[in-house]
Order: structure tokens, then sequence, then C-alpha cells
């Protein structure tokens, strides 16, 4: 069921429409609800798609409030001028008034695909998983917000795929994203490469040439791996966050530079700074909202679904046949592996398995070998986990009544006993269905 959002000095009306059709919105009525603070509740992560009344006070501003979270639909009196700046301001789409329940339902169809995407996963990242709706929030407030974003996590999880996420999500969505590889860029290039140079600055400058950074004016920088990256080049990039100006070689003004800073690494880049490997001032200016990926293995319940949505990016690679499924068995054995190599490993085995399969499903003889022989030491070792599991979870039952039968059930005594807060334990006997 979708979450439709009505913003709308008329919201009580329109909604009716909307229940004729069959869906159930919610309605922030402008002139009831004047005192609610304004976007608040809009920018939430609740809704999948908004209605906006450009006929509304306010409305560029609840429409720049609101789409960063979800497609905007907006609607007034026919008015041309309102319909181009609601576009430009970035509604998906402008109806006018007076709307009808065949015009809602045409018009919510044609987003379904967005909306769709933006529940199970933002575009095309995929992930059902709590770790990955965690993620999914952080894209969102990454993209609303002009603070830097360090993403963090094992090879192959997805990180440039987040970084290219929060830049179209972002209000520089139309201006470039520029992916600096760190480890590409020597130290005798740095300056040249990041900064550009001016003609005649040195043996060789026949051009004037701008600097990546210059390049990206406007948009997004994505430095990857900044880990591995060498003092020199630390220090140059501290200083362009600090001061927030660059200068040409050879150059002779200052060239403001309004950009956004996205960076990632595999590293964990706390420790590095502990071993004086990495600067710790750039860390805290690149790492104002983190976002960390989890390894594979650690969102198995992700892996279907992953699975599936490689299955419908890799099919059109074979002509002669459409692959469409994966067999049941098939999955099992794709449950079983621990993916070091990631998110990229899955896509991978599923790739290659395309190419291998006979029918329109994916069997089990399709996948790599190492994958076939169902993985024995990753299923004790998750045997293991889940018996160390059952086991605290015994302990901690019996530490608990043993509390409660000592404070003669009282649970605020047996709370303080066990050096846990009242609620914790309340939670905790719930779990544990405790009864006394
Ligand atoms: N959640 C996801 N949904 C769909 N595809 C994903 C997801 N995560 C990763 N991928 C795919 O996996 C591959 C690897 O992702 P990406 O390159 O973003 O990883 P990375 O963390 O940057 O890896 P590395 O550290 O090795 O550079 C890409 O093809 C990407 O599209
Ligand atoms: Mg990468």
């Amino acid at each position: 069921m979708l979450n439709i959002l009505i913003i709308s000095d008329e919201a009580k009306g329109i909604a009716s429409l909307f229940r004729s059709t069959g869906f159930t919105p919610d309605t922030r009525d402008m002139k009831q609800a004047s005192a609610a603070p304004q976007g608040a509740d809009e920018a939430s992560d609740h809704y999948d798609i908004a209605f906006l009344d450009l006929d509304t006070d306010n409305w560029q501003e609840r429409l720049l409030d609101a789409r960063h979270s979800m497609p905007v639909i907006a609607f007034s009196r026919p008015d041309l001028h309102k319909a181009v700046e609601a576009l430009k301001l970035g509604a998906g789409d402008y109806l006018e008034k007076p709307l009808t329940a065949e015009v809602i339902s045409e018009v919510v169809g044609r987003h379904q695909k967005k909306i769709l995407s933006h529940k199970y996963g933002f575009d095309e990242i995929i992930g059902n998983s709590a770790p990955m709706q965690e993620v999914f929030g952080l894209i969102k407030k990454a993209a609303a917000s002009e603070s830097n974003v360090l993403i963090t996590g094992e090879s192959g999880t997805g990180k440039e795929l987040i970084a290219r996420a929060i830049h179209r999500w972002s209000p520089r969505s139309e201006k470039s994203f520029m992916t600096i590889n760190c480890t590409a860029i020597p130290d005798t290039l740095l300056e040249s490469e990041l900064f550009g140079f001016e003609k005649g600055s040195f043996t060789g400058a026949q051009y004037t040439k701008k600097g990546l950074l210059e390049q990206a004016l406007g948009g997004t920088v994505f430095f990857d791996e900044i880990g591995d990256v060498s003092p020199l080049f630390q220090t140059k990039v501290l200083r362009v966050l600090q001061e927030g100006e660059i200068m040409r070689i050879g150059g002779m003004r200052q060239i403001r530079v309004d950009l956004r800073f996205i960076t990632a690494t595999s590293r964990d880049l706390k420790t590095a700074c502990q071993r004086g490997m990495f600067r710790e001032d750039l860390f805290y200016r690149l790492n104002v909202i983190n976002i960390h990926l989890p390894p594979l293995r650690d969102r198995m319940e992700d892996v279907a679904l992953l699975a599936k949505h490689f299955v419908q990016k890799h099919a059109t690679k074979r002509k002669d046949v459409l692959i469409k499924c994966i067999s049941g068995e098939a999955l099992s054995l794709l449950l079983e592996h621990s993916y070091p190599g990631n998110v990229r490993e899955l896509e991978n085995i599923i790739e290659r398995s395309i190419s291998f399969a006979n029918t329109s499903e994916i069997l089990p003889a399709d996948l790599p070998p190492d994958i076939r022989q169902a993985q024995a030491p990753a299923r004790q070792h998750r045997a293991a986990a889940q018996l160390l599991k059952d086991a605290l979870t015994t302990v901690e039952k019996e530490t608990i009544t043993a509390a409660l039968l000592e404070s003669n059930g009282n649970i605020s005594r047996a709370a303080t006993i066990l050096g846990i807060y009242r609620q914790q334990l309340q939670r905790k006997i719930k779990q544990h269905k405790i009864t006394m």
C-alpha cells in the first residue's frame, strides 16, 4: 500500500477524491495545520509520494523539503509559470486542477516504478535488511544536507553506488559527479590533476588546464579510496576543505570551490589515525556523516532480493534464452555462501550463471563449483554462532529470573541488582517470556 501525502489548503476535499481511487492518503491541511513545523513531517521517510498544491502558501519551500524523500506531484489551477517553476525545483510531474480520479491513478501508475524502487531500495540499491534500511535513511539525510560524507565498508559492499545515489538525490544532481580515484594519482601529478595549471607555469605546460576540482564546480566530488592516500594528498585535500579555495599551478587568483565532498574507504580510518597513518583533522572534516555498509554475510536476508535484481540486470546478456529466475535449490546454495567479496561477488556469480544456464531458470549446476559444493565450514560456523547465541540467551534468562526472585518480583529492585534500566529489564522479561 502506498503512503501518499497531500499538502494543500483544501487537503480534506482532495483526500476524498484519492479515497475514491482506492488510496488512503495522509493530509497536511495548511490552513488548519499552520502551527506545524514546515517541512518537518513531509520530509520524513514515511511517505512514498506527495501531491503538492501550488495554490498553497510557501509551496516552493515545501517542494524543496519533500523532493529529497519522495517524488512530488505538483498541481494547481492552470498556471504555466507555476508549472515551469515547480518542475525546475524538482517536481516529478504537474497536473492541472480540477484533479480527477483517472488522472490520479494514471500519474501514480506512471511513478510506480520509481516508488517501488524507492521502497525496496534506493534507485538501483537493493536491500530489505534492517541495516540497509538504515542506510537508505542516511542516504536521504545526506542528500538533503551539504555536509561531508564518509562511506565505509569492505570491498564490494556498494560504496560507490551509495555515493552516486547521494549525489543524484541532492540539489546538485544536475551538476557533475566527479569520481577521483585517489590511488591512481601519484604525488608528482597531484597538484596539476586536482588544481590544474596555467599555460607556461612549467616546462611542458603549453596550455591552461582546469584541475578535476575546478571541472566539478557546483557538483559533487567523490574521493574514492581516501584511506590509501599519501600524507601530501591528505594535506592538500585538508587545505581545500579548510579554505574552500584552490589555485591553479602558476595561477594568480584563488578560485572559490563550491563543492560537496563524499569520500569512501575500505580501511578503518580511526585506527589509521591512531597509528599516525591518517591525519585526524582530515578524518573529522570528512566524517561528518558516516554511512557504514555492513558486509553481505551480516545481511544475508538481502541475498535473495539482490540475486533476483542481478538476474534482471544481466539477463539481456543472453540473446538465445530469457533467464527469468533462480531455482529454489540454487538459491539455497547461494544462501550457504559467506561472500568474502560481498555484493560484487554475488553479482559476478549471477552473471556467470546466466552464461551457463540452459533454461529460463538458474539451476545448481549453473553455479560456480565452489558454491555448488555447499560450503561446509560456512555452515558449521553459522551453527556454532547459533549455539553460542542460544547459550547466551539461557544465561541471560537465568540471571534475570534469579534477580527477580531476590527482589521478590520487584522490577525496579531487580533492575538495580542487574545494573540495567527498569525499561530495559521490562523489555527483556517480555522477550524471554519470564513469568513471576
Ligand atoms: N545494495 C546493492 N544493490 C544493488 N547492487 C549493488 C548493491 N551493492 C553493490 N552493488 C553492486 O555491486 C558492485 C560493487 O559495488 P561498488 O563498486 O559500489 O562497491 P565498492 O564498495 O565501491 O567496492 P570497492 O571497495 O571494491 O571499490 C557494483 O556493480 C554495484 O552495482
Ligand atoms: Mg569502489
